[in-house]
């Protein structure tokens, strides 16, 4: 076993101040001042000479990075609850132990699809953009309007923790909520909603959607065409879980034809280099993936990352480990 301070850890992105000088006491941290974004492929030869990976959902792990990395690395945690960017089962192959940080940024990701579900519903992005460019001329009763929240319907699309945490802001705000995921909640962590066994039912009845659920081969493009037309005329789609759950041509073109009255977007597909064809769209309300973005959450990312780390190293069993 490596003594917990000459365990080698490769960060691979700058991290908060306080969470780089907690690495910097319990191990041997090399940093990446200047936040150089690394690439699926130096990733292996980068890692030369470490113990344990300390990435962040930037760092796409598939197979062959995996696959390629040095055999001195037994652990990579990641500075995310989402593992869509790591091979699970290739990791588990060579023996390599992922960990996550769940619980820690459950509220300020609900926080952003409050944010984002009155965002789009609203038309904050028209509004702050009149005031901005000085076209605030006269005031009007008959535009813009908006689509009411308070009182309407919502449906959740995975009721995790952030779901759920998603939900009480929303019983705040008087709404009925439905939900679908793979099992009905136990009982206990019921409060009021509503499940649907059936996605297509929830959309039925949904007159807002938003997605909280992990990015897997299930999920993947869930929401399309038809999962769309499923939703009553007139809905408002928010997504702060993973962009690939939500085919893009066929909400762009949701939100052309007004099918759709708006979306809120916080994930992308392909991010940083999104389709294009949303920022033409008016009834969009976008953020660049802040669904953790506050200095407490950042910090508790990385506190909860070092936690798994150091106790992997003092060999005992780090309390997120991610199983394939
Ligand atoms: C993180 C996220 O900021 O934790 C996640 O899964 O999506 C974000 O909130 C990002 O992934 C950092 O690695």
């Amino acid at each position: 076993m490596i003594e917990t301070a000459k365990a080698r850890i490769l960060v691979t992105r700058k991290l908060p101040p306080a969470v780089e000088t907690r690495l910097g006491q319990s191990f041997t941290s090399t940093f990446n001042p200047d936040d150089t974004l690394p690439t699926s492929e130096s990733l292996a030869q980068m890692s030369a000479g470490y113990d344990a990976l300390l990435v962040c959902s930037t760092e796409k792990l598939g197979k062959e990075v995996i696959d390629a990395l040095p055999d001195t690395i037994r652990i990579i945690a990641t500075f995310s609850v989402g593992t869509d960017h790591i091979d699970i089962a290739a990791a588990a192959a060579r023996g390599i132990v992922v960990t996550n940080t769940p619980d820690v940024l459950t509220d300020a990701t609900a926080d952003i699809a409050m944010l984002l579900m009155l965002g789009a519903a609203r038309g904050a992005y028209d509004g702050e953009r009149t005031v901005r460019e000085d076209r605030w001329d006269v005031w009007c009763a008959t535009h813009p309007l908006g689509v009411q929240v308070t009182g309407k319907t919502v449906g959740i699309l995975g009721m995790g923790r952030i779901g759920r945490a998603f939900a009480k802001r929303a019983r705040g705000f008087d709404m009925k909520i439905l939900y679908h995921g793979r099992n009905r909640l136990d009982p206990s962590l019921e409060n009021g909603e509503e499940f649907d066994e059936n996605l297509d039912d929830m959309l039925a009845r949904s007159d807002f959607l938003s997605i909280h659920c992990a990015s897997t081969p299930t999920t993947r493009g869930l929401i399309n065409a038809t999962s769309i037309a499923k939703l009553p005329d007139g809905a408002v789609i928010v997504n702060t879980a993973r962009g690939d759950i939500i085919d893009d041509d066929a909400l762009i073109s949701a939100l052309k034809s007004g099918k759709l009255a708006a979306a809120g977007l916080d994930v992308f597909n392909n991010e940083p280099n999104i389709d294009p064809r949303y920022r033409e769209l008016e009834n969009v309300f976008l953020l660049p993936h802040l669904g953790s973005a506050t200095i407490e959450t950042r910090d508790a990312m990385g506190f909860r990352a070092i936690d798994n780390l150091e106790a992997f190293f003092s060999g005992g069993i780090p309390r997120d480990i991610v199983s394939a």
